[in-house]
């Protein structure tokens, strides 16, 4: 088992390669009582319903698949089911799923009796190396993707690798956007690492060393600037593009997915604005690929830009990005013209 440290409001470890019974086990003696919410395909495979029944002081509350879950509906819902279970402050919230999952249940945790302890059990790669780590909790609205929400860090994340088993390819691919985007702006051991495990299977071999890799630098980047005050929006590399795409997209495609051909276009930003070479912005196209993940996209540009104005990253009226120098040497790109971004978009659109 290796731990990684996580310094933000309080201090909390992320603790790689752990068996989630043993974690609920632990979490359920130290709290008087645990609500958990799973998504109902975590329940159903993981006999999740039998396992807590015999911890006699969880309750457990199925949310549903996807990114529908970060509704505003459901976590109407959830406040319910935390009051009529009598969670007090000093009780606990479980998060177990993917990164909807552990960003609703973080942000049920900040907001029920003004913050409640919560912890983090991951169980797709997007989740276990990105959504699940950081204090960033949040639900959707008609407005746009997160813009709701609140810093709030887990106690703990507890990272089972088993669960990267059962993941589609689809799904474990669109986890690994997340990795690639960390090997671009910081760790090019990790594209390394991918280039000579070109495909999803081969991936999955080194999929240990990827998840340390990445929970290592983000770790690092949230521990200096928890709040996002600058440092830590390199770790938005690739998605006010990404964001935008997946809420055009009415969450049909996955997050990953939605990254993937913002992290192209964060790329040809980069050779337009900061000389970012050839080969670099082509090395995104290549190793995104092998895995399948897009890299280009059909959905109009004026939409699109209408959305990344609503960003969260915006800052007023300008529209910013994080681009890169070179590979590790990311950059802040303030006040891009929409015509610069036509004209990169051109450069995506099919
Ligand atoms: N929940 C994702 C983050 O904190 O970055």
């Amino acid at each position: 088992m290796k731990h990684i440290a996580v310094s933000a409001e309080h201090e909390y470890r992320v603790h790689l390669n752990v068996h989630f019974e043993g974690v609920l086990n632990e979490i359920s003696q130290s709290h008087s009582k645990v609500f958990v919410i799973a998504p109902q395909y975590i329940v159903d495979n993981y006999h999740l319903t039998q396992f807590l029944h015999a911890l006699d002081n969880t309750t457990l509350f199925v949310v549903p698949d996807g990114e529908h879950q970060k509704d505003i509906s459901v976590i109407d819902q959830i406040w319910q089911g935390m009051g009529e279970a009598g969670l007090t402050r000093s009780d606990a919230l479980v998060a177990i799923g993917g990164g909807a999952t552990t960003d609703l249940g973080g942000f049920a945790a900040a907001t029920w009796l003004r913050g409640v302890a919560w912890y983090a059990i991951p169980t797709t790669l997007a989740a276990m190396v990105d959504a699940s780590v950081g204090g960033k909790t949040g639900i959707n609205s008609h407005i746009g993707k997160n813009l709701i929400g609140s810093f709030h860090s887990p106690r703990g994340v507890h990272i089972d690798l088993r669960f990267l088993k059962t993941l589609s390819d689809r799904d474990f691919a669109a986890g690994l956007a997340e990795v690639i985007k960390v090997g671009f702006i910081r760790d090019s051991e990790i594209l390394d690492i991918l280039q000579s495990h070109n495909n999803v299977s081969k991936a999955h071999e080194v999929s240990e060393e990827l998840i340390f890799r990445s929970i290592v630098v983000k770790a690092d980047v949230v521990s200096q600037d928890f709040q996002e005050s600058k440092l830590r929006e390199i770790l938005n590399y690739g998605h006010t593009f990404g964001h935008a795409i997946e809420k055009m997209s009415h969450y049909e495609i996955r997050h990953g997915e939605a990254v993937s051909v913002g992290l192209v276009f964060a790329a040809e930003l980069s050779g337009k604005l900061l000389g970012l070479k050839e080969e670099v912005i082509e090395l995104h196209r290549s190793i995104l690929q092998q895995y399948d993940l897009p890299t280009s996209t059909k959905m109009p540009f004026a939409p699109i830009l209408e959305l990344m104005r609503s960003d969260k990253k915006a800052r007023g009226s300008s529209l910013r990005f994080i681009g890169l120098n070179s590979i590790g040497s990311p950059h802040w790109l303030e006040d891009v013209t929409s015509d610069i971004l036509e004209t990169t978009y051109e450069r995506i659109a099919e």
